[in-house]
């Protein structure tokens, strides 16, 4: 569905010159919104960045931290880019400047942050696709040799961006051509098996002696081990997962059409995609207490816990091991086929250039970023502050971009647009029953923006203690940048 919306806009945009609001009403029904949009939420973020950052942060708390920023913010902010995007009727570039010119760097922190994440993400994809096909080298087949074969892959020079390359590859057939319907149906088959496979992997873990130190370590807070950086983690895992702080729900929310009730979208976009965060952790952390492994293990997580739980089990757990990560592949797609299409459509609306060349120019810039983000796995390439490329996109986008994205929509929706005209739009002129529209608002206000500015505001602070500060101080650079110069965006 995430694609059709896409083709649909471009056709209309070529034949209504892209403003005509009645055209804008794209969404066959209900349903498709919601898988679209869960689509672009429901992807690495959950299944691959969720488990290992709750690990390498201690855990409970961190959960627990999490859950209270999806209830309180991550709700909202996600209502609140729907209410913006329908109303403009316009992508996020457009919604903020067709409000206020001033406000268009924020649409284009967005773009920036799509690119950013685009420099690894595609990275991760190329993982998840390879081992589709090492499951059925054998190479998979001996657990204890599992990590081993994961840490040489990803540090290998060459191997990783053949895959990093056929999967951004097909991002870019998918947007530029309109195979929309095969990768959909891919999807809807796709989707629930990656959550069956998921609840297997649960159930199997759990029986497996020792595992109950694995769900008490995800769900026992320890606030010990809560510092700043741990607080703004699980803020920008919040807003990763979901895909706010971006423009990516502003743009969804634009083909909405008055009859769609976005408080309950919202609400159910928000509870689908917490659900597979949660059940990825359930599934990783008793399998990894009970053999042993380090909670904090990293980016590997993943790719070394599914594969050793399904070698124990011999030839069947390989096919349920391939099934994994084709589900896991398709899932990544669906999410960054909407980050590609972000930058895209910011080239083909305000920058007007052709969509084949706008796909084609982003696509470059990617691969460029995606080769020094998998070189410096292996240790190769330019660092800043002690810090390699893979990581400094992922701090970048997570711990400042979305965040301050966030804050930017939440001020932008609570102070300089109108309260009446939000309140018409949440509330769909009325007909929708609301009656958390005044703590919302007030959320929206007051608290988040408040909340956001101090949670990154130690978290940078904290983060000189982890090494990180220099990097985190530099998006904020770039942001005052942006903002100083967006007469001229
Ligand atoms: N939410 C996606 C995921 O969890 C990633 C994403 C972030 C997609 C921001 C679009 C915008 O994998």
């Amino acid at each position: 569905m995430v694609l059709e919306l896409f083709f649909y806009r471009n056709i209309l945009k070529n034949y209504e010159g892209g403003k005509t609001m009645e055209n804008r009403e794209n969404w066959g029904s209900k349903l498709g919104f919601i898988m679209a949009a869960a689509g672009s939420a429901v992807g690495l973020g959950n299944i691959w960045k969720f488990p290992y950052t709750a690990g390498s942060n201690g855990g409970g708390a961190f959960v627990l931290i999490y859950l209270v920023f999806v209830i309180l913010i991550g709700f909202s902010v996600m209502l609140a880019e729907f209410a913006v995007g329908r109303k403009s009727h316009l992508a996020a570039v457009g919604a903020y400047k067709s409000v206020d010119r001033r406000w268009t760097f924020a649409g284009v922190l967005g773009v920036l942050a799509a690119l950013l994440i685009m420099g690894f993400y595609p990275v991760v994809g190329g993982w998840a696709l390879a081992y589709v096909f090492k499951v059925f080298t054998g190479l998979l087949a001996n657990p204890d040799g599992i990590p081993d074969v994961f840490g040489a892959f990803i540090s290998n020079p060459v191997q990783p961006l053949i895959w990093m390359g056929i999967y951004l590859l097909l991002n870019v057939f998918i947007v530029s051509k309109g195979v929309a319907s095969g990768i959909e149906a891919a999807g809807k088959v796709l989707m629930p098996l990656l959550f069956a496979i998921l609840i297997l992997i649960t159930i199997k873990g759990l029986t497996l002696p020792g595992a109950m130190a694995g769900v008490e370590f995800l769900f026992r807070p320890d606030f010990s081990k809560v510092t700043g950086t741990v607080v703004l983690s699980a803020l920008g895992q919040a807003f990763f997962s979901l895909s706010l702080g971006m423009g990516a729900m502003i743009t969804y929310g634009s083909y909405l059409n008055k009859s769609e009730n976005l408080v309950q979208n919202a609400g159910l976009v928000t509870t689908m995609d917490t659900a597979v965060a949660l059940l990825a952790g359930l599934a990783m952390f008793p399998a990894m207490f009970a053999f042993g492994m380090e909670p904090a293990a990293g980016p590997g997580l993943v790719f070394v816990v599914v594969p050793t739980l399904f070698a124990k089990m011999g030839g069947i757990g390989m096919v349920f091991s391939a099934l994994f990560f084709l589900a896991l592949t398709v899932a990544a797609l669906t999410s960054s086929v909407s980050l590609l299409e972000v930058i895209s459509a910011y080239l083909i609306d305000e920058r007007k250039v052709a969509r084949p060349k706008a796909v084609a120019i982003s696509a470059t810039v990617m691969t460029v970023m995606c080769i020094f983000a998998s070189l410096s796995l292996g240790g190769v390439g330019p660092k800043l502050f002690g810090t390699g490329v893979f990581d400094i996109f992922d701090l970048l986008t997570d711990k400042i971009f979305l965040a301050i994205g966030g804050l930017m929509l939440a001020i932008f929706a609570g102070w300089r647009m109108d309260k009446e005209e939000i309140k018409k739009e949440v509330t769909s002129d009325g007909t929708v029953k609301f009656a958390l529209f005044e703590f919302w608002y007030a959320l929206i206000k007051y608290v988040i923006p408040v909340t956001i500015a101090i949670v990154a505001f130690t978290g940078v602070k904290s983060g000189f203690d982890a090494g990180v500060g220099g990097i985190m101080v530099l998006g904020l650079v770039i942001i005052g940048l942006l903002a100083a110069f967006s007469k001229k965006l």
